[in-house]
């Protein structure tokens, strides 16, 4: 180094962050930039990413936009490769993109089922497969899945969500397991009702429903701590971890109560 020079600064940590376009993703996003991450933005709608991008660099914080379908895994793969070249090697996957799907039993359609899962538990598993070789190889990096406490268990009229998210549970709760030995940090967010365009878009009640400042705030907490779950709020995460060990009768009072 020359004399006189200072060395320069280490590079930002490096997290991306899919459907970041809106709600839950897009605080996300907002507030890892602001603990110092250079964010990753995916999701589909670039205009709505580009706005993002902009909130967070009025911050002086770094962020890149790499518009994909999750569902598809080519694009998922070259939407990681881009950010990877735009803001270097992943540290943080938040594996957030997700569709809601109520639908009454005589309206089961198994082609939606699977669009369902191709968006929720397809497009988390096509992300880690892109971002989890290098993890491996560094020997390093922490994986976020936002599944939804609705996976605790099935709920009346959301069959394919609650079972999409079941699913997301299970596999990364497996991957933790894995890859707690190798360096690789496994996280499952499961939010109760949380204030978003996926819950605007009827007036049904939502029980102990939240903004999604909030909701941020637990699940950013527990990533920067790297804990293994959070499930909030706390009402319905407890009813929802109780009712997992009842007896199936009792189950179907309480699962009930739940607005389908
Ligand atoms: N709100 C709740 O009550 C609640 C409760 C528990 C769990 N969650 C989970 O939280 C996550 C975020 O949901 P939200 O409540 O924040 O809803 P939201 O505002 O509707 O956000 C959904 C995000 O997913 C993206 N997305 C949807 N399909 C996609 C696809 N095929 N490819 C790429 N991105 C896609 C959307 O972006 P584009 O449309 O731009 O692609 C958007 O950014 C979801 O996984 C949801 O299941 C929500």
């Amino acid at each position: 180094m020359p004399s006189g020079s200072r060395p320069s600064p280490p590079a930002p940590p490096v997290a991306l962050v899919t459907g970041a376009s809106s709600g839950i993703g897009r605080g996300l996003a907002v507030r890892l930039a602001r603990e110092g991450w250079a964010v990753g933005l995916a999701a589909r709608r670039e205009v709505r990413l580009e706005e993002v991008a902009g909130d967070i660099r009025d911050y002086d914080g770094v962020a890149s936009v790499h518009v994909c379908d999750v569902s598809d895994p080519e694009q998922v793969r070259s939407a990681v490769a881009e950010c990877r070249l735009a803001l270097g090697p992943l540290d943080l996957l938040v594996a957030n993109a997700g569709v809601g799907l109520r639908a009454p039993p005589e309206d089961l359609d198994a082609e939606e089922v699977e669009r369902i899962f191709r968006v929720n538990f397809f497009g988390a598993v096509h992300a880690v497969e892109a971002v989890l070789p290098e993890m491996l190889r560094r020997r390093s990096g922490h994986l976020v899945a936002v599944a939804s406490l609705a996976g605790f268990g099935g709920l009346p009229g959301r069959a394919a969500y609650s079972a999409s998210k079941a699913a997301m549970i299970a596999f990364f709760e497996s991957l933790r397991l894995d890859l707690a030995p190798r360096g690789v940090a496994v996280t499952v967010a499961n939010p109760g009702f949380v204030r978003t365009e996926m819950t605007e878009k009827d007036d049904r009640p939502r029980p102990f429903i939240i903004d999604a400042d909030p909701a941020v705030d637990r699940i950013v907490r527990a990533i920067l701590a790297r804990r293994p779950s959070v499930s909030f709020p706390w009402q319905v995460a407890s009813a929802a971890t109780l009712a997992r060990s009842l007896p199936r009768r009792a189950y179907d009072i309480l699962a009930k109560r739940v607005p389908g």
